[in-house]
């Protein structure tokens, strides 16, 4: 085991933004915590990264722990911020020398190690360029080289592919499990895409600074049997009552929509048409996502489309 929190509490005048959090990562595991808008993500990696101090319980990071053993632990981590973190004047080179010379990298080491990481993201070619010039996709990737550049044990993503879009989403997640490969790291992750959190080892959901599961994506999934149904009708709530009544299904309401799970959606949906008795408008059948799993275990939806305007706005707010 390479982290394990012991029961973390993080409380902000008088708000518990995390809870009691315990859980345990394994050596070269991807570890992803996925979770809403303020459900406390940040502040638990900001606690794992000795950047804040607990209100209370602790965690060991590669047999360091945050509080009695802070230096340690962080000469052990590398950390890609929510947040943008460069300096936007200096060149990408440069940013990587800056950082190499806060963590005493010997200069001749130095050298060859930027040249290696600058590769592993593909910015050899744009090294001398001012970062101000680069894409969103671009900085990204150079802060993922410069957290790399220490050879970290741990190396913590807040948020990695927030607001870039769906292409360099999906390069970035090429770099992320290559990493593994390449430099035998344990991966520690946010995210609220549940697309990407499929690309994890495991993933514990939290929620209003609680964990309220934790397993692998194939596993979270099982828990829901079958399929998902989801049907719009002329009247929803007289839909759902009838549900009930004539089927004994516990429907959840979202977005002006019905959503069930049935074993057998192929089989179910044409007894569904005829029985049901309320005029039903559309039906849509799939597996079910993380996305099912959240709605599930929470009553609510993770809206990434609010989400992600929302991040926006506070990109653009900082920017100002
Ligand atoms: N420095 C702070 N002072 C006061 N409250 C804070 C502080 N940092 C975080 N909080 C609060 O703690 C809660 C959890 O915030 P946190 O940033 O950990 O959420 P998150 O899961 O990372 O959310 P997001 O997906 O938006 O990044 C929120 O209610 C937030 O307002
Ligand atoms: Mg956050």
């Amino acid at each position: 085991m390479i982290i394990e929190a012991r029961e973390l509490v993080k409380e902000f005048n008088g708000l518990r933004a995390v809870k009691g959090v315990s859980f345990s990562v394994n050596e070269e595991e991807i570890f992803g915590f996925l979770g809403p808008n303020g459900a406390g993500k940040t502040t638990t990696i900001n606690m794992l990264c000795t950047l804040l101090k607990p209100t209370s319980g602790t965690a060991i990071l590669n047999g360091y722990d945050v509080i009695k053993k802070p230096n340690e632990v962080r000469r052990s981590i590398g950390l890609v911020f929510q947040d943008p973190s460069l300096d936007e004047r200096l060149t990408a080179k440069d940013n990587l020398n800056f950082h190499a010379l806060i963590y005493g990298i010997p200069k001749r080491e130095r050298k060859r190690r930027i040249a290696e990481v600058l590769e592993m993201v593909e910015l050899a070619d744009r090294q001398n360029d001012i970062v101000r010039t680069f894409s969103g996709g671009m900085k990204r990737r150079l802060e993922i080289a410069r957290g790399l550049l220490h050879y970290p044990k741990i190396l913590f993503l807040d948020e990695p592919t927030l607001g870039l879009d769906p292409q360099t989403r999906s390069r970035i997640w090429e770099y992320i499990k290559d990493l593994r490969k390449k430099e035998k790291i344990t991966i520690f992750l946010t995210t609220h895409y549940m697309d990407e959190a499929e690309v994890c080892d495991r993933i514990a959901i939290i929620d209003y600074g609680k964990i309220i599961a934790l397993n692998t994506p194939k596993k979270l999934k099982k828990q829901i049997g079958g399929s998902v149904v989801t049907i719009t009708t002329a009247r929803n709530e007289l839909a759902k009552k009838l549900l009930k009544e004539r089927f004994s299904l516990e429907a959840i309401e979202t977005n002006n929509s019905l959503r069930f799970e049935v074993k057998e959606g192929e089989k179910f949906i044409p007894q569904l048409v005829k029985r049901l008795g309320v005029e039903i408008l559309s039906v849509e059948l799939h597996l079910p996502t993380l996305d099912d799993v959240f709605l599930k275990l929470t009553g609510r939806a993770i809206r990434e489309e609010t989400v992600s305007k929302r991040e926006l706005m506070r990109k653009h707010w900082r920017r100002r």
